[in-house]
């Protein structure tokens, strides 16, 4: 069987990067990604003063200790909604101001799920009259800390809160839709800051909170590797291993809906750590309709658009439902996933809050809109893939946000 590596987990790596710029003193970085998203957080924690360069082992980051400067710019976030929801967290109680904007799917997407709750700590944060960016945080270095209720099942919103909560004074109680990916309440832990939960379940931070430098490794992106194993999942016979892969099981929904679908997956668990990886192994076979629930919908979010690509190959009808987020995505993924599937043939139907999909699908080449959103191109390179059809994307250089050397990966799936 071939073995590949994914590039390093982003959602990781940009609360690491956040984490060891804020941190006092010195953190070393292993594993970090190189696609533009990371790349993005990156600089606007070099705008805020943090120092960071590459080394053979590492990205070496010398934090701020708690005091960014002002920078002299808006922070450009390019396209990534995880930069910038989570940079505007960390700035809500410091004082200074600063302007964040972004690329143009950036600046289309949702930013009142986390003005709202910010400004319970005595942010002013100023969006468009749309309720989007460019947006300007006037962070207050007085905050108190606040009971606040995350009403969106985000990990953004709930990381966002959890930032602002570290330069509080005070005690913070995040409570409400918590149950989404939990990246950054291990990865405080990590920089010395306890998060516990309360009897209510409501995760607690005692503010102001120093953080101390870090040595992280960050594992492979399992939303990448999903890529890989929907490619080998698709095909009868085919299969793929990728090593050193995350398995936080607030991610790794998709591993028991490949299994569902009748495809082999493997999971050999690696030794313990803060964030649990190993290596997972997939072996196709024919397909079979799946159901996804809404309670399952925040454990693979991002895979969403590969369950459609999977539904298409399966026999049956595959339905997902209470994945209206999927609209505010980089892309609106219902109508985008949709769009595309059909002009390759597959029967779709689009409802508000998701799609069933009727296979199996008799596949065509065609053209595809991507909407730049990476995660439309990828998963219909997969299809192209697996269907053995020719499909060309309006943009495949976009993939290149998560997952740079894509197609090159891919072609190792036989
Ligand atoms: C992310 C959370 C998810 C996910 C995104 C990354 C994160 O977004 O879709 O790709 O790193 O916290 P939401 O929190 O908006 O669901």
């Amino acid at each position: 069987m071939s073995s590949v590596r994914v590039p390093g987990d982003k959602s990781i790596a940009h609360r690491a990067i956040m984490l060891a710029a804020l941190a006092r003193g010195r953190s070393r970085l292993r594993g970090i990604p190189d696609g533009l998203d990371v790349q993005s957080t990156q600089r606007a924690m070099a705008a805020l003063g943090a120092s960071l360069h590459s080394e053979s082992d590492g990205l070496v980051v010398e934090g701020c200790a708690g005091t960014f400067a002002a920078p002299t710019d808006a922070i450009d976030c390019g396209n990534s909604g995880t930069t910038m929801r989570l940079l505007t967290g960390l700035l809500a109680t410091r004082p200074l101001t600063v302007k964040l904007t972004g690329d143009a799917s950036l600046r289309a997407r949702p930013m009142r799920r986390i003005a709202v709750p910010l400004a319970a700590f005595g942010a002013q944060i100023t969006l468009t009259p749309e309720g989007k960016a460019p947006l300007t945080i006037r962070g207050n270095g007085a905050a108190p800390g606040i009971d606040v209720a995350v009403t969106v099942a985000s990990a953004q919103v709930k990381s966002a809160l959890l930032l602002a909560a570290l330069g509080a004074h005070g005690r913070t109680r995040v409570g409400g839709e918590l149950a989404t990916r939990d990246h950054t309440e291990r990865m405080l832990g990590m920089f010395g800051v306890k998060v516990e939960r309360d009897d209510d379940g409501r995760l607690v931070v005692d503010g102001p909170a120093l953080l101390h430098g870090a040595k992280v490794d960050v594992p492979g992106d399992l939303s990448s590797a999903a890529f890989l194993f929907a490619a080998a999942a698709a095909v009868p016979g085919a299969s793929v291993v990728v090593d050193d892969v995350g398995l936080n099981p607030t991610r790794s929904a998709f591993l028991d809906v490949l299994c569902r679908f009748g495809a082999d997956v493997d999971v050999q668990p690696g030794p313990r750590a803060v964030e649990p990886r190993g290596r997972v192994a997939v072996r196709g076979a024919v397909l079979r309709a799946v159901t996804i629930e809404s309670r399952e919908i925040a454990g693979l979010i991002d895979e969403l658009p590969l369950v459609g690509v999977l539904g298409a190959f399966a026999h049956g009808t595959t339905t997902v439902h209470g994945a209206a987020e999927l609209r505010v995505k980089e892309s609106d993924r219902i109508e985008a996933f949709a769009a595309a599937a059909r002009t390759l043939g597959a029967d779709v139907e689009t409802f508000s809050d998701g799609f069933s999909v009727r296979g199996p699908t008799r596949w065509r080449g065609g053209d595809v809109i991507t909407h730049h959103d990476h995660r439309i191109a990828m998963a219909f390179s997969v299809a192209a893939h697996a269907a053995g059809i020719r499909v060309q994307l309006d943009d495949p250089d976009c993939a290149a946000v998560s997952f740079p050397g894509f197609t090159d990966a891919l072609s190792a799936v036989l």
